[in-house]
């Protein structure tokens, strides 16, 4: 087996400096769930350390609601097309590379994949409805204008209820590629055991697959059609406090239906508290996982130990 250095485990280090020792043509899958840099992430992640790190970059808190910095996503675009270029080299011919994104990002992040040389095949859509509005109001603006307060009543009464230009978020995007097969789909299945989908995979009702799920109950056809296995209540253990945690069974549903080769090895180059590593282990597959913040690959290791102890019981 090729990477054995690699193999079944979570390295903690910067991904672009481990992938380079990743064997090429050998992973079947990527299904990652990058860090934007549109925040700290997490306590843990400490800015001044992170800043310093080379093709690192973040900002030390969240942009105030009306700055938008145009610079953030051509910065992710050029990391994560060097990102994309190494997971072009590692995957098999036909391998499938799921990245996970964000409505805002998402044009810079398909940008960066296809540039890197993937055909972007679809886009998922991650469905939910609680989520927390981010607008803001203009008032403490207004209170702070130079005229009478009669003028700043006016204005405060005829923009009530205009905020800042942030609608509550709703989905979340998940681009699809896929490294281009050598020959013929088939050819390629035979040669490298990648390329196909597997549509024997079913959500909702025993449906077809389809490129939009949930995991929250919203209403009877939604539900229906594209409804995914809601998380167990403890599902990411007790001690996990990573913040951005992703459902066990939006890897799983994705790993399944991209992963045919018996000895299928899944990399997660962000793996946070190691969801995807888990959901392969869950399917009996192999995993790579990578995360920069050893906390982070802590806790991954702890939940792994724990689905093996499932697993034998
Ligand atoms: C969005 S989180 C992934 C969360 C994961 N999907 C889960 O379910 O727990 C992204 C992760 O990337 C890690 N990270 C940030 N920069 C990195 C780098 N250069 N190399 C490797 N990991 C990095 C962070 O520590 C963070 O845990």
């Amino acid at each position: 087996m090729k990477n054995t250095l690699y193999i079944d485990k979570i390295v903690c280090g910067d991904a672009l400096q481990i992938l380079p020792q990743l064997e090429k043509h050998s992973v079947d899958v990527v299904l990652t769930d990058p860090p934007y840099f549109l925040d700290k992430l997490d306590d843990n992640w400490d800015y001044e350390k992170v800043s310093k790190t080379h093709h690192q970059y973040t900002i030390k808190s969240l942009p105030a609601g009306m700055k938008f910095d145009r610079k953030q996503g051509k910065r992710f675009y050029d990391w994560y097309f060097t990102v994309s270029q190494e997971l072009y080299r590692i995957l098999k011919p036909g391998g499938f590379f799921f990245s996970f994104s964000s409505p805002r990002l998402y044009h810079r992040m398909a940008s960066a994949i296809d540039d890197a040389g993937f055909e972007l095949r679809d886009v998922f859509i991650w469905l939910y409805t609680q989520n927390q509005a981010k607008a803001m109001s203009v008032d403490h603006f207004i209170r702070k204008m130079n005229v009478d307060d009669k003028t700043k009543e006016r204005i405060r009464q005829n923009l009530s209820g205009w905020k800042t230009p942030q609608i509550k978020s709703c989905f979340e995007p998940i681009a699809m590629a896929q490294k281009p097969t050598d020959g013929t789909y088939l050819n390629n299945m035979l040669t490298y055991e990648a390329g196909l989908m597997n549509t024997n995979i079913r959500i909702g009702d025993n449906m077809y697959p389809a490129n939009v799920f949930s995991v929250d109950n919203i209403n009877e056809l939604i539900d229906k059609t594209f409804l995914l296995p809601k998380p167990a209540a403890k599902e990411k253990g007790g001690y996990n406090d990573h913040k951005t945690v992703k459902p066990l069974a939006i890897c799983e549903y994705l790993i399944a239906l991209s992963a045919f080769c018996k000895d299928a090895v899944i990399l997660d180059p962000f793996a946070g508290s190691g969801t995807t590593a888990v959901a392969a282990k869950k399917l009996g597959k192999h995993y790579i996982g990578i995360d920069a913040n050893e906390k982070h690959v802590a806790i991954a290791e702890q939940r792994l130990a724990e689905q093996e102890i499932k697993k034998t019981r």
